[in-house]
């Protein structure tokens, strides 16, 4: 009897632990600001660039190498460039168009 409560309890717990993690794991949401902290600031911290000087994400650098829409930076992290690797297989669609939505609205604010 109190074996089976003790299973009971522990199956109840990992049911919470579960729910509580499956948010986190489930997030394809397209959270921008997260999937550029995780993928991306380790080259681009603060919308810069550690490899390549030239090549920030700031509006001005996005602007003369012609990545300041939309499109064009999604074209980009899909297919990667020279040193940068291209992400079509690590994020989806949906997460591409998120973290480059969010590059340039950092461009656009100046990355403050
Ligand atoms: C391993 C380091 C590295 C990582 C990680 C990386 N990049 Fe890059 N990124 C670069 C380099 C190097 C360039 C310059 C490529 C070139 O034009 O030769 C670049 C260029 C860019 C540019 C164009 C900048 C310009 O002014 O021309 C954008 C936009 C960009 N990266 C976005 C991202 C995003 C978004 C991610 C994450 C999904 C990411 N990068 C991850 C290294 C990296």
């Amino acid at each position: 009897m109190k074996k089976r409560l003790i299973r009971a309890i522990v199956l109840l717990m990992m049911a919470i632990t579960l729910v509580g993690i499956q948010p986190a794991m489930a997030d394809n949401s397209g959270d921008g600001a997260k999937l550029f902290t995780v993928h991306c600031a380790g080259c681009h911290a603060n919308g810069g660039n550690i490899i390549r000087r030239g090549k920030t994400l700031k509006l001005k650098a996005l602007a003369k190498n012609h990545l300041d829409t939309q499109e064009a930076i999604a074209q980009l992290i899909t297919q990667g460039k020279n040193p940068m690797p291209a992400y079509n297989d690590r994020l989806s669609v949906t997460e591409i168009e998120a973290v480059g939505a969010y590059v340039l609205e950092q461009a656009e604010r100046g990355w403050k």
